[in-house]
């Protein structure tokens, strides 16, 4: 039974100096010391043995499992030492390499642009507002004075979802929306920004889809002079201080009377050039005066308030200023398109 006690030790030692991975020390530990195993086994056995070698080899088998258990230990912590060091040599960081170039982002022109409007209101007393994409008929049409089958209304060619709802073909919806909103209690003092889309047939100048900045004051004794004086303020802060406006008569549904505004040219001063196609003036926006039948519609009393209105496509006014040719350039994030536009 020694001797077996003896020869078991020995077996175990070798065994735990030669095992090179920790999962092998746990098969180890399972083959000498588990339930089954053969210590277990002469201890559960010891019962069969004489008075006098009970003890002995009761305290020879102990003293065999302890000496295996402090061996597997020991070489346990050895080799988790060394998966530790191993580790830390694979992970090592060389702090010595130069470092990747981070690809810095810049905002976007368009939004450089619509920042600078709202900033250019918000001066003024203006607030944002914002209205949904998805819109109802009734809001991009009829609550604007285009009520079904008017023939304006192909003058905006639409995306309808349903017959009742549309992709927005202009952020004007967004002045109907605003003005219920106030419950027939002025003023009213907002621009709008949003995306809007159109059946178009993408090209140069035109895309189905392109943001617009709304603008929409009302209130008591508002007057054509406070358009022209507030939209000169803008073009001036936009364009540069020597920048004229002129208003030229046109029509739009929700205003009367309508107006295309013009600036003088900023590229030749207005002597006439191919940017202004030789007329001395660019024109970039359409406004007027908020339609009595807008203002009922949306809970205003055209007896008591007036407002204006107008409409600008920051696109536009983004080419103008930076000279860009063709509107494809601001949806397809070319790089090198994008990068001239970087804040320094
Ligand atoms: N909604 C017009 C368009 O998309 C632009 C516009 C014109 C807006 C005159 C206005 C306005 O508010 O008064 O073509």
């Amino acid at each position: 039974m020694k001797d077996k006690l003896q020869a078991l030790k020995s077996e175990a030692l070798q065994a735990i100096q030669q095992a090179e991975q920790l999962s092998q020390l746990q098969d180890i530990k399972v083959t000498y010391l588990g339930k089954k195993g053969p210590i277990t086994e002469i201890l559960r056995g010891m019962g069969k043995l004489s008075k006098e070698e009970r003890p002995v080899i009761g305290q020879m088998a102990n003293d065999v499992r302890e000496a295996i258990q402090a061996a597997l230990d020991e070489k346990h912590a050895t080799l988790e030492q060394a998966r530790i060091e191993e580790q830390l040599a694979e992970q090592a960081i060389d702090v010595t390499l130069p470092g990747r170039p981070v690809n810095q982002g810049s905002q976007h022109p368009l939004f450089t642009v619509i920042e600078e409007v709202e900033d250019l209101f918000i001066g003024l007393g203006f607030s944002v507002a914002e209205g949904p994409e998805v819109e109802t008929d009734y809001y991009n049409f009829e609550a604007l004075n285009l009520p079904k089958n008017h023939p304006a209304r192909d003058m905006q060619d639409s995306f309808y979802l349903t017959e009742e709802i549309l992709l927005r073909t202009h952020t004007s919806p967004v002045q109907a929306r605003t003005m219920e909103a106030y419950n027939g209690q002025g003023p009213v003092k907002v621009i709008c920004p949003g995306k809007v889309y159109r059946r178009d047939t993408d090209d140069a100048t035109h895309s189905h889809q392109f943001t617009q900045i709304e603008g929409l004051y009302v209130d008591k004794n508002v007057r054509l002079s406070d358009l022209k004086g507030v939209l000169t303020v803008f073009v001036k802060q936009l364009f540069g201080e020597d920048r004229d406006v002129r208003l030229r008569q046109h029509y739009f549904p929700f205003t009367e009377p309508s107006v295309e505004m013009d600036i003088s040219c900023f590229k030749c001063g207005g002597s006439g050039c191919p940017v202004c196609k030789h007329s001395g003036w660019i024109e970039i926006l359409g406004a007027g005066m908020v339609h009595p039948n807008v203002l009922r519609m949306s809970g205003f009393d055209p007896e008591v308030y007036t407002g204006f209105a107008f409409g600008m496509g920051p696109e536009r006014i983004a080419m103008l200023k930076y000279g860009v040719d063709d509107i494809r350039h601001y949806y397809t994030n070319d790089q090198r398109f994008l990068k001239q536009f970087k804040r320094v």
